[in-house]
């Protein structure tokens, strides 16, 4: 048995989209994998839909919605010791830029308070095992706000100043931990941002997509695989090295060196 196939991963919120991309990618590593997302069919299907192209993919899959405090128990005592943890998310809902006290509040309960609590309960058990890949799917907000998506990046910046806090401290023990921020990656989310997007613009999605095309240096959006990629190789032995970094992986949309 390769290391690999020994190592027992968790992908949150990982029925569709970017989640769903890396956990086939480390099913894919020989990696055993458990699955999760909010509703049971979907996930049913999600696990399906892998096997199908991965008939060896060892699976399990746990129905628990993140932002619910009893679920996150649930769901980390199903998972049982996890070698290594994708913390992925569905991502904000797109606000104006006046935000009430209760927005701000809602976005701190549901975008940093799951992925915080979760990670903070993992890496002990990692720590002490001596071996652990923590991989925090995050976004291009870190770098560069993004205006209807203000309460994602406020608050991914401070996951990303604990990814790299947390780092420090797990380096010791063999665990790294590091943040990929994609640019506009094409899943379900994406696909509905742009159509509400062209709407409002009064222009078709095919055009609007387009444009937003021709301002990404790759010249296109880039796909679910191209993050999961990146992640399995954050997860993998090789990258024994690389910790407390937050990689964009966005078709070089962003402008700056650093
Ligand atoms: N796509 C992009 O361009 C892009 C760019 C930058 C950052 N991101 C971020 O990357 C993350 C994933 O985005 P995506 O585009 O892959 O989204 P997606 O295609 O909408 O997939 C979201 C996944 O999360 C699950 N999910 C949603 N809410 C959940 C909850 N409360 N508890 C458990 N599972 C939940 C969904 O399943 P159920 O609905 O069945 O629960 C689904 O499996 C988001 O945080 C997003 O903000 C995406």
């Amino acid at each position: 048995m390769s290391k690999s196939e020994s190592r027992r991963a968790l992908v949150l919120a990982s029925s569709a989209g970017i989640g769903y991309a890396c956990a086939t990618a480390l099913a894919s590593e020989g990696l055993s994998v458990c699955l999760n997302g909010r509703d049971a069919d979907r996930l049913e299907d999600a696990e399906r839909k892998l096997l199908g192209r991965h008939p060896h993919a060892q699976l399990s899959s746990c129905v628990a919605d993140l932002n619910l405090d009893a679920d996150r128990q649930h769901l980390l005592s199903q998972a049982g010791d996890i070698d290594v943890l994708v913390l992925n998310m569905g991502g904000p809902a797109a606000t104006t830029e006046a935000l009430s006290l209760d927005d701000w509040q809602s976005a701190f309960e549901t975008v940093f308070l799951p992925m915080a609590d979760i990670l903070d309960q993992v890496l002990p058990g990692m720590m002490r095992r001596g071996w652990g890949r923590v991989v925090m799917i995050s976004s291009v907000a870190v770098k560069q706000p993004i205006p209807n998506l203000l309460v994602s990046g406020v608050f991914r910046t401070g996951l990303a100043n604990l990814v790299s806090a947390r780092a420090a401290q797990a380096a010791p023990s063999g665990v790294t931990i590091n943040s990929i921020l994609p640019g506009r990656i094409l899943t379900a989310r994406q696909s509905n941002a742009l159509e509400r997007d062209a709407r409002r613009a009064g222009v078709s999605r095919e055009a609007y997509e387009r444009t937003v095309s021709a301002a990404i240096p790759m010249g296109r959006l880039g796909l679910p695989e191209e993050i999961a990629h990146v992640c399995a190789f954050l997860c993998s032995e090789g990258a024994s090295y690389l910790t407390g970094q937050h990689l964009l992986v966005d078709g070089g949309a962003y402008k700056g060196m650093f």
